[in-house]
């Protein structure tokens, strides 16, 4: 047998039960029919179990008979099993339809719970319908004089409606006339409030007041009678102010007039001491200018004198140098002798003539030199330390016009020098042994009060060479310290 046609089977089974089941006692007595049939079988395997063993106990060696009972208990068994195998889904429907009728039996108490709650509110119901339909009954007597009492009362019910209204709109109205009335009245509160306050003020200053005004009465009397004493020492005392006064405006007059007088006399007396003491300093500068200028007279005349005499002496020594062939150039003189002479001797032929070998500082010099074209000494020697070139005046040299290769020193006994009249002229010069015969050029010693004299007396503004003396002064005092 198909095993899905089984179930399906039992579950018509199950369903007719359930259905059947609707009744509680049927349920009941299904339940324990299906028990009743598991425990006969059970019965009956146990059964069986006992006789197959009495049957194989009793007749062992007994083939064909035990083979057939064999066959009998394997068939039995196989019954059994396919039983089991049955037993099993009906136990599962059982369950289930136990549990289905338990639920079925739980909704069911509830229907009947509610069933009976219903049939106990049909049977109020039913009182009250019929209490209705008597009332209703009732009414419908009175029903006639319904309509006129429910228009009276809708008349009357519209009257209060208006009313109402009326009533809302004064109720609104006199609720805003409340609250204003009440702000006003909080309003006045304040102010009343202030104004009591501002009074007791009014009443404490008052009575501040009155006491003082008794004290102020007290004192006025007082001072009346006094001022009535004094009115009369008063007009006495004017009287004799009046005629102060008028003496006094007389005296003012005159102590005005005699004020101005004296403040013009001061101002004069004033104008005149400073007019007075200006005339004083400018005659006192005038004094001293004039005490300088004396000096300054003097001593410029006694420098004329000096210097006229110099001029005159310089005068006569540059007529006779000019016979001798001196040459003038820039204010000096020189002269290139003759006679060959060693280089100290030579220049002691210089020194003896108010003069001195030459000393060349600049081109011009240089040009002077070479002018009178013959081998000359010049004033420069290295003879204290060799190899440091000196000038006659003790000055070292500065500005050289050495010719080429030179100076040489040669064999270590060169220590004066020479200016070679060949070219270049512009680089002559050539040391030589000092004890060498050559001619000389001579510079007359520089005398500055003669120069002076000769530049002094070609200024003739003689401003301008007082205002020189000073510049001149230091100059000659320096030139004679050089000399020295
Ligand atoms: C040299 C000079 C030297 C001179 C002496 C010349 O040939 O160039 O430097 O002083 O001889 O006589
Ligand atoms: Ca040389």
């Amino acid at each position: 047998m198909d095993p899905s046609s089984v179930v399906a089977r039992r579950r018509t089974f199950g369903t007719r039960l359930y259905s059947e089941a609707n009744d509680g006692e049927t349920g009941r007595k299904v339940n324990t029919l299906v028990l009743v049939l598991f425990g006969v079988l059970c019965m009956t395997q146990a059964t069986l179990n006992i006789v197959l063993r009495l049957y194989f106990t009793e007749n062992r060696g007994v083939g064909p008979v035990c083979e057939n009972i064999t066959a009998q208990r394997d068939d039995l068994q196989q019954k059994f099993q396919t039983l089991q195998t049955k037993h099993q889904p009906l136990s599962e429907q059982r369950d289930e339809l136990e549990k289905q009728l338990h639920d079925k039996n739980s909704v069911c108490e509830n229907i009947t719970a509610q069933r009976d709650d219903l049939q106990q509110k049909f049977q109020t119901l039913q009182t009250s319908h019929q209490t209705l339909s008597d009332l209703r009954d009732e009414l419908e007597k009175h029903l006639p004089n319904i309509d006129s009492v429910c228009e009276n009362i809708t008349a009357q019910r519209d009257d209060l409606q208006q009313k109402f209204k009326t009533l809302q709109t004064s109720h609104q109205t006199l609720s805003d006339l409340r609250d204003e009335l009440e702000k006003q009245l909080h309003d006045k509160n304040s102010v009343c409030e202030n104004i009591t306050a501002q009074r007791d003020d009014l009443q404490q200053k008052f009575k501040t007041l009155q006491t003082s005004h008794q004290t102020l009465s007290e004192q006025r009397d007082q001072l009346e009678k006094h001022l009535h004493d004094k009115n009369s020492v008063c007009e006495n005392i004017t009287a004799q102010r009046d005629d102060l006064q008028q003496k006094f405006k007389t005296l003012q007059t005159k102590h005005q007039t005699l004020s101005e007088q004296r403040d013009q006399l001061e101002k004069q007396l004033h104008d005149k001491n400073s007019v007075c003491e200006n005339i004083t300093a400018q005659r006192d500068d005038l004094q001293q200018k004039f005490r300088t200028l004396q000096t300054s007279h003097q001593s410029l005349s006694e420098q004329r004198d000096q210097l006229e005499k110099k001029l005159h002496d310089k005068m006569s020594f540059a007529e006779s140098h000019s016979e001798q062939n001196w040459r003038f150039v820039r204010g000096s003189f020189y002269l290139s002798d003759g006679s060959e002479l060693s280089w100290r001797d030579g220049r002691q032929y210089c020194l003896d003539r108010g003069a001195d070998l030459i000393i060349i500082n600049s081109p011009e010099e240089q040009k002077l030199a070479m002018s009178f074209g013959k081998r000359s000494w010049i004033g420069l020697t290295d003879a204290q330390q060799e190899g440091v070139w000196r000038w006659v005046d003790d000055s070292p040299l500065t500005t050289s016009f050495w010719h080429p290769n030179e100076p040489n020193d040669d064999k270590g006994n060169e220590d004066c020098v020479e200016v070679l009249p060949y070219e270049p002229r512009h680089a002559s010069w050539n040391d030589m042994p000092c004890d060498g015969s050559f001619t000389q050029i001579l510079k007359e010693v520089e005398d500055m009060e003669f120069k002076w004299t000769l530049f002094s007396s070609s200024i003739v503004d003689a401003a301008a060479r007082r205002s020189l003396l000073p510049v001149m002064a230091a100059i000659l005092e320096l030139s004679r310290g050089a000399r020295k």
